[in-house]
């Protein structure tokens, strides 16, 4: 959704480079690259993250839950035809499924101990994009492999191989993290040094209305002009702290836009955002503001 990016000609050179070596090296069809849908919330933001990036950068975005990072980098591996490694914090990550494991192998009837990398030792030895989502959620026991990786060295010393492990070149980190307007977790300070931070808002006005016609089922103007209204309120009282974040996301208000083109808006809003709230206080609250709107 990214018409135009006028680049300065050393940086739009630079991009030109590497998308040719990443087509050369695009060996392996398992390899997944992003693609094309993403609206930024602003110029600036899409402008400078193609910077960083094409300057070698890795690259913080820090935003709320359905704001849009993981398009985002996907976005980001499309424009630079550069593969994407996916890895998820949230979930019990340990050493093992960021670097790879150890599997017994036969051949020729013999067996053999075989290292199968990890999407972080194949994005790497690959020189392709990397991935790591709510990088702020690793256990503290984690924390000192991804420093090593995003150190000026670029290496890591594989603990199941012995082995060095060099970055190539084109390898570089986008990392997420959910950063509420409550209770976030806060990133490791050395951590947090070795990027450039991408703020990234939930899209509003215009460009919501543009996202809504485009990724939704929804055609009928007036509704799209009430599910935008909707998502400012909800906005507007996650900031003041009213309501949590997955309230706000852009993500749930697209299931209900999608839901109200064959459900009265009321029932879809109420299954795709209202029940998805724990709090009653909450759920009585968007309850409110969906009464005064629809
Ligand atoms: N700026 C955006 N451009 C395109 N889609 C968006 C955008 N913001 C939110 N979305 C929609 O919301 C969903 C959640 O976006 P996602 O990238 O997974 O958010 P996050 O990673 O920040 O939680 C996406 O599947 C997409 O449909
Ligand atoms: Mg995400």
């Amino acid at each position: 959704m990214i018409n135009k990016l006028e680049l300065p000609t050393d940086i739009q050179r630079t991009i030109d480079a590497i998308r040719e070596r990443n087509k050369q090296n695009l060996v392996d069809n398992t390899d997944y690259i992003g693609s094309n849908y993403y609206t930024p919330p602003s110029h600036e933001l899409i402008y400078d993250t193609v910077i960083a990036l094409a300057l070698g950068k890795n690259i913080l975005l820090q935003g709320p839950t359905g704001s849009g990072k993981t398009r985002l980098a996907e976005w980001l591996s499309y424009f630079f035809h550069q593969p994407l490694h996916m890895v998820n914090c949230s979930v019990d990550l340990d050493a093992e499924a960021l670097l790879g494991f150890k599997t017994l192998e036969h051949h020729d009837g013999k067996p053999s101990i075989e290292f199968t990398p990890g999407p972080v030792i194949q994005a790497m030895q690959k020189g392709h994009l990397l991935y790591i989502d709510e990088i702020n959620m690793a256990k503290p026991e984690t924390l000192p492999i991804l420093n090593g990786i995003l150190d000026y060295r670029r290496s890591i010393t594989n603990p199941f191989t012995g082995q060095v492990v060099q970055a190539e070149q084109e390898f570089k980190v986008i990392a997420a993290i959910n950063q509420g307007y409550v209770g976030t977790v806060p990133l490791n300070e050395a951590l947090k040094n070795r990027f450039v931070i991408i703020h990234v808002p939930y899209l509003q006005g215009e460009l919501l209305k543009d996202l809504i016609r485009l990724h939704s089922k929804l055609t009928n103007e007036d509704m799209i002009q009430l599910f935008v209204r909707l998502s400012a309120d909800l906005i507007f009282q996650t900031e003041k702290g009213q309501l949590s974040e997955e309230a706000a996301s852009i993500r749930a208000l697209l299931d209900a836009a999608d839901l109200a083109v064959y459900l009265p808006a009321k029932r879809a809003i109420q299954r795709a955002i209202i029940e998805k709230l724990e709090d009653e206080r909450e759920q009585a609250l968007v309850q409110n503001i969906m009464d005064t709107l629809f």
